[in-house]
């Protein structure tokens, strides 16, 4: 981890000693200068920082919470922001000719910390003694937490979302007749790669690296069950409702998705994973099962999870289960 702390400091200095441009004074002037540059991170960071006093409070809150400023560390992953969100900055940079900057930055802003979460929870587990150190607590966890929740549940096509080292895939390969690995991190799926294979005991592995919050590679109408335990509690709330959207569209009608998720967002609910107790992320129970309706998922489980499940704080987390109902 401290080599990894190490390499973003080294590379936020990197970039910030090229923008040597000041920032705009005016969102007039900051609109003029991305007009030549309407993919610039830098020019949007400084529009964003104009415009903030007309947004919602609750967009300022993400704004100061993520540190989405010239200074900040979503300069480390500038050059894949740009990339990744270069078409979307086009098209918010045409609409500031008809919509206010601040309507406009609302949801430059939303895209920049889904992303920016993305790239920074995906290299923050790229490496590390996690992986070595909560092996041990699998059985315990397993035995206590999850078994209960999931026991009839349909496990013939498991989807497991963020499996790591897959300590939790050894323990759903004994139910499974096939299992779908799908991790952000590419040395993840070797991990799982090298420890599962092709085949053990009769259950079929297959393995995918994802973007972030996408399952594309995953055949619509596949899986019975998707699978997700330790991992998206860190995940952002905009993360993990574009992850349902994929999640509905992947199970067959009647599946089923276990998720791990957190319930910090009732104490920080505009709040940056990083900086959260237990690296937890903005999202709550409640959030889940807005997101799940909205997906057209039934929440057909659903409990808080805290001190006596080993977590540090009382409800930081919840287990929550949906359903894709029945037909079309
Ligand atoms: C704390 S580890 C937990 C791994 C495993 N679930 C376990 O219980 O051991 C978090 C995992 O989430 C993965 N991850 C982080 N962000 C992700 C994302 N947006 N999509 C998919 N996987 C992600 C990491 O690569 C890592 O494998």
């Amino acid at each position: 981890m401290r080599s990894l702390l190490g390499r973003i400091r080294r590379k936020l200095s990197r970039v910030r000693s090229q923008i040597t441009s000041p920032p705009s004074t005016t969102e007039k002037q900051a609109i003029r200068r991305l007009r030549d540059h309407p993919r610039s991170l830098v020019l949007w960071l400084d529009l964003i920082g104009l415009s903030a006093p007309g947004m919602p409070e609750a967009v300022r809150d993400q704004i100061r919470s993520h540190d989405l400023t010239r200074t900040g560390i979503i300069l480390g992953f500038k050059d894949e922001l740009e990339s990744r969100m270069g078409a979307d900055l086009e098209a918010a940079y045409k609409r500031l000719e008809a919509e206010s900057a601040a309507l406009v930055c609302a949801d430059v802003v939303a895209e920049m910390i889904r992303l920016k979460t993305i790239a920074q929870c995906r290299d923050a587990h790229a490496e590390g003694n996690y992986y070595r150190d909560a092996e041990p607590f699998m059985q315990k966890q397993w035995d206590g937490m999850i078994w209960p929740i999931i026991q009839n549940l349909d496990f013939q096509h498991v989807l497991e979302l963020a499996p790591g080292h897959g300590r939790n895939t050894e323990f759903l390969r004994r139910l499974a007749s096939c299992i779908t690995l799908v991790d952000v991190n590419p040395n993840c799926i070797e991990a799982c790669r090298k420890r599962f294979g092709e085949r053990v005991d009769g259950c079929q592995f297959r393995y995918f690296v994802t973007d972030g919050d996408s399952l594309a590679m995953i055949d619509s109408e596949s899986q019975t069950l998707v699978y997700s335990f330790d991992s998206m509690v860190h995940f952002d709330s905009s993360v993990v409702k574009a992850y349902l959207h994929e999640i509905v569209r992947v199970l067959r009608p009647g599946g089923s998705a276990f998720l791990h998720h957190s319930n910090y967002g009732t104490v920080a609910p505009n709040s940056d994973w990083a900086h959260n107790h237990g690296n937890r992320s903005d999202m709550t129970a409640e959030r889940m099962r807005a997101f799940a309706s909205e997906a057209g998922l039934e929440v057909t489980f659903q409990r808080l999870s805290g001190l006596a499940d080993g977590w540090g704080l009382e409800d930081l987390d919840a287990f929550s289960v949906l359903r894709r109902p029945d037909g079309p």
